[in-house]
């Protein structure tokens, strides 16, 4: 008897220990606890016994019924505090929040350009990076062995065309959509271009392969460089403050005559003079100049009757110094932990 009871106790609490819903206890209720469950049944010889084993085994009898009917309570008040957990849903609990992606350094600052050049009337255009070299450079008055494409360290695409001549290139500059913009709008025209470029460039923390510049078109009648200087002034307010100041250096560029780099004065240091600044007051931002005729012609546009401006800033460069970022390479790491911070 004694023996039976332990057995029945072990059976008892090994599946007690494997129910996980309310119909697993219900089957063992029935199945050891019932009145006509095993254990009643085990109690039920209890009379048969003979006076000394019926004491014994009915205290022990008592015990295990005890002990198991304080289990099988436990485990139903366990069970049903955890369905009641998972069934009643507290819809004003806060979700499960998901990890969002933002936008690049790069992209905020073509946006703020964007957003400024639109207010100004400017249309936003796209150009393809895989170019030919006519557009990237013969139409923008460079023709093939002009000492001015030594300045630019070019991607050749290694595919000859019929004559045998390699004439596909990753463009090296949006100055390209200067042309493709005039051949397809025409005269007056105002377009922003923001795109990506290509160099063959040793890379440093100053240069890398892939990079962004942003080409601005205006062409009309009688465009001087009195237009071109007051508009360089006005965007540069429009991007550093208004308190920023213009100058203009005289710098060749084959597609503009005359060609210039417009340098504001330094956002950071108000022009007294930083690191960020080599100490001169001065930022070199905006390569720019009057639209040579020749590429006025390239583009379908006549230039006893039109004139225009161009320039073009290094769209990299200018979130590198918006955000204070010392290596360009970072632009292109897909390193997390920097992209984060933006
Ligand atoms: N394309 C020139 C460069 O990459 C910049 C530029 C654009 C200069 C338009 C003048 C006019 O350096």
């Amino acid at each position: 008897m004694k023996n039976k009871l332990n057995e029945l106790r072990a059976e008892f609490l090994e599946e007690l220990s494997r129910a996980t819903n309310n119909d697993h206890l219900r089957d063992l209720e029935l199945k050891f606890l019932s009145r006509k469950g095993q254990l009643s049944e085990l109690m039920g010889g209890l009379k048969d016994l003979s006076a000394e084993l019926k004491k014994e085994s009915g205290e022990l009898a008592n015990t295990v019924k005890k002990e198991l009917q304080d289990k099988f309570e436990e485990m139903k008040k366990s069970l049903n505090s955890y369905v009641s957990k998972t069934e009643n849903i507290d819809v004003t609990l806060p979700g499960n929040k998901i990890s969002q992606g933002h936008l690049n350094p790069i992209t905020l600052v073509q946006n703020e350009l964007e957003d400024i050049f639109s207010s100004l009337g400017f249309m936003i255009l796209d150009g393809p990076e895989l170019e030919s070299d006519y557009f990237n450079f013969t139409a923008l008055n460079v023709p093939p062995s002009h000492p001015a494409r030594d300045m630019q360290d070019t991607f050749y695409v290694d595919q000859k065309n019929k004559d045998g001549q390699y004439d596909l290139l990753m463009r090296t500059q949006t100055s390209p959509v200067q042309i493709r913009a005039m051949l397809k709008y025409g005269a007056p025209l105002k377009a922003l271009v923001p795109g990506r470029c290509f160099r063959n460039e040793a890379t440093d923390a100053r240069h890398d392969h892939t990079f962004y510049q942003v080409e601005g078109l205006l062409i009309g009648k009688d465009i001087s460089f009195a237009n071109l200087k007051s508009f360089l002034e006005l965007v540069g307010q429009k991007l550093f403050g208004p308190n920023t100041k213009l100058r203009m250096r005289p710098k060749f560029f084959p597609f503009v005559e005359p060609g210039n780099n417009g340098e504001y004065t330094c956002f950071l240091c108000q022009g007294k003079g930083c690191r960020v600044c080599k100490y001169t007051g001065w930022l070199e931002i905006v390569g720019a100049g009057l639209i040579h005729p020749d590429v006025l012609r390239a583009g379908g546009i006549d230039p006893e009757v039109y004139s225009g401006l161009a320039f073009g800033f290094g769209l990299t460069r200018l979130a590198m110094l918006k955000y204070n970022i010392n290596d360009v390479r970072l632009f292109n790491s897909g390193d997390i932990k920097f992209l984060e911070q933006f």
